[in-house]
């Protein structure tokens, strides 16, 4: 994985730096074709290269995640609840009832860096969101939820995050790792939440695992080893 990190920051540079120069002579172009029909053209190009912007942007955080931190003894329980509080407007504004099995009382200590965890958390907990809005739009409004356990493995614990919302079809439950898949609309998901996300637990020597069913829920596995 160093590799492709090395290969994204790179690139990213790479085309960050035309692509500013472009965008410079696209803003200076809009201003000379002020109201004219042109306008709106340039205004296209503009957004378009925002978007290139904003893609090369998520691969700069990718190849950051990429480099190897000093790890340490990090507590998942508390990295939980903070993204938790982080989100609850979220939970709030879109009427998801948040369900904690997590036994605070036992500590759950893993071997990692505490940002990158709630990273992972918070990408995942936000597909969970995400799928749950996609439900009810398409009808099922009702008693939707996100759940939260945690078991204990021996040598590694499992934090599962299940939720209510659309499900994964067949053909998407393979592809959901891969870098840039997604399916939602342009603008709104990059698809690297899930890619990122896995390269992070795997640099731990963990593991991500997705189960779901199309119109019941997705469950999110993660598995990381105990810090000895
Ligand atoms: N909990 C979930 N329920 C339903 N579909 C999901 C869930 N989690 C992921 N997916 C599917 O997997 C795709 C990839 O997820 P990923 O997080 O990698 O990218 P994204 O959410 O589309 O975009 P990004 O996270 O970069 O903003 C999503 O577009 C969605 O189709
Ligand atoms: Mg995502």
């Amino acid at each position: 994985m160093a590799s492709i990190g090395l290969i994204a920051s790179s690139l990213a540079h790479e085309i960050g730096t035309p692509l500013g120069v472009i965008r410079g002579r696209a803003e200076y172009l809009a201003m000379q074709v002020e109201g004219s029909a042109v306008k709106n053209n340039v205004e296209i190009i503009l957004s378009q290269i925002d978007r290139v912007s904003g893609l090369i942007r998520s691969l700069l955080n990718l190849a950051k995640g990429d480099k190897t931190e000093e790890s340490e003894a990090i507590s998942v329980n508390t990295g939980l609840l903070t993204v938790l509080e982080l989100l609850g407007h979220e939970f709030r504004k879109n009427d998801i009832e948040i369900l904690n099995l997590f036994d605070y009382e036992k500590p759950t200590t893993v071997y990692g860096q505490a940002e990158k965890l709630q990273q992972v958390l918070l990408n995942i907990i936000m597909n969970s969101i995400h799928a749950i809005v996609k439900a009810r739009e398409s009808g099922r409004t009702q008693g939707h939820f996100i759940r939260f356990s945690r078991q204990d493995f021996g040598t590694q614990y499992a934090i599962s995050i299940e939720d209510s919302g659309s499900g994964i079809s067949k053909e998407n439950i393979d592809n959901l790792f891969r870098p840039f898949f997604t399916t939602k609309p342009t603008g709104k998901g990059t698809g690297l939440g899930l890619a990122t996300s896995q390269w992070i637990v795997e640099s731990w020597s963990g593991s991500i695992e997705i189960e779901s069913k199309e119109g019941v829920g997705t469950t999110v596995h993660i598995y990381i080893p105990k810090s000895s």
